[in-house]
């Protein structure tokens, strides 16, 4: 049993991509588990699902629908609830996006983590782990990238995240009692090896391996290739791309830090990748061979603000963390497209999992149903 079992942990934007992973292996692991999130980017089905997937376990989860700005709903969470910890993954997230919308980025994760940290303040909730992103290091000179790289991100997305670094940073400081982990994610892919929790990207996707997954799967013609004249082993761009499981107990490693006793934690960053790149080809080799499908490329012009090669260096998180990555790219791929062949529209209707209508039936059903048990607010 680790330290960070038995206790009551809520997650922000936990029926999310990566926020249901984590939910589910934090109530695995004894934890109690308060999930909010405005679904704006998610589906409630991935909290029924991940209340399947925890089985006896789902009684110690509750979700209530709202948005963090949204500060007397939160409020209400907190004062029906005492927390250890908070993780915090509510956010927006395209970085395309943020270009084009910059207030609306900053508004939601700036002022979204303010609210929240105001309300944890007040309830003497004081241990917080928060989702940043390897983008905060933009283009570093040299790989791979150690904690201690200059921030330098190069959009509005990337700098919503070193601001609420810089927050954290400033409020530790300020009261010594808060103890922040910054985990800063490499490229999460891949999905539960159950095939029911995945991520389902609304529109067309941005990143590499949801757009793969759809031209598997037959929704698009080709992948357009962002470049193939970088300085690298074939041309394109390299990632450090982790399986999303391995980053969900990345959040269990963090927590048992946090609640280790005498814990000397104040406001640090931790890389979560693999350490290892890859490059895109490689990425639809691997995926062409999971899938037996054949991946149409296309070759096109570098994408504005990428940059060539970028990798963690996972030493601090090993040694202080004792957290590793377990999955290759192989088992990436394998589960990106058991998800895929099984929800082939995401959580969308138009494609729903057969498994909804068993999972439906059951919450109908009352009695011994993991449904009945999590209370659902709005
Ligand atoms: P996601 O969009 O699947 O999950 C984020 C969730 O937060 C969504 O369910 C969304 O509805 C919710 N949300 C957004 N704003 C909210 C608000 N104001 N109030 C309540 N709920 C809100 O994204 P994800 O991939 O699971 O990412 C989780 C976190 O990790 C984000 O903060 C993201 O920036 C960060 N991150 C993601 C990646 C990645 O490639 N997926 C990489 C680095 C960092
Ligand atoms: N790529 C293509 N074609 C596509 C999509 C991507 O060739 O259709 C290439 C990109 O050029 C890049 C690689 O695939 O070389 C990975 O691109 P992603 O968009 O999947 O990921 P990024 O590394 O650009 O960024 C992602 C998230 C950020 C996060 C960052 C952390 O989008 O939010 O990882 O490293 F901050």
């Amino acid at each position: 049993m680790s330290a960070s079992s038995t206790k009551s942990i809520l997650v922000t934007g936990g029926a999310g991509y990566i926020g249901s992973h984590t939910v589910l292996q934090l109530l695995l692991s004894g934890c109690h588990v308060a999930a909010v999130d405005n679904l704006d980017n998610s589906s409630h089905l991935a909290i029924s699902r991940v209340s399947h997937l925890a089985a006896d376990s789902a009684n110690r989860l509750s979700f209530h629908k709202l948005d963090l700005r949204d500060r007397p709903a939160l409020e209400r969470v907190f004062s029906s609830n005492k927390f250890d910890a908070v993780i915090h993954f509510a956010g927006l997230k395209a970085v395309g996006e943020s270009v084009a919308k910059p207030l609306f980025y900053y508004n939601n994760n700036v002022i979204g983590t303010i609210v929240l940290l105001e309300v944890m303040a007040a309830y003497g909730c004081k241990k917080l782990v928060f989702s940043s992103s390897a983008s905060v290091y933009g283009s570093p000179e040299r790989v791979p990238c150690t904690e201690d790289f200059p921030l330098a991100p190069m959009n509005p997305y990337g700098k919503t995240k070193l601001v609420v670094e810089d927050i954290c940073r400033d409020l530790h400081r300020a009261d010594p009692e808060w103890q922040i982990m910054l985990l800063r994610y490499f490229n999460p892919v891949g999905a539960h090896p159950s095939g029911l929790l995945g991520e389902d990207p609304r529109g067309i996707p941005n990143n590499l391996m949801p757009y793969v997954q759809q031209v598997a799967v037959g929704r698009r013609p080709a992948l357009t290739v962002f470049g193939n004249d970088y300085s690298t082993k074939d041309g394109t761009g390299i990632r450090d791309y982790i399986h999303v499981v391995d980053l969900a107990d990345g959040h269990n490693a963090a927590l048992t830090k946090l609640f280790e006793k005498d814990s000397k934690i104040g406001c640090e960053a931790y890389n979560l990748g693999t350490g290892k790149g890859t490059s895109v080809l490689e990425i639809v080799s691997a995926f062409e061979k999971a899938s037996g499908k054949k991946i149409p490329v296309v070759f096109g012009e570098r994408r504005p603000g990428d940059c060539e090669i970028l990798y963690a260096a996972t030493t601090k998180a090993e040694t202080q963390l004792n957290w590793k990555a377990k999955y290759g790219i192989e088992e990436m791929c394998r589960d990106q497209w058991n998800w895929a062949c099984n929800n082939p529209y995401g959580y969308g209707s138009s494609d729903s999992n057969p498994q909804d209508e068993i999972i439906s039936t059951k919450t109908k059903g009352g009695g011994d149903s993991w449904f009945s048990d999590i209370c659902i607010t709005s």
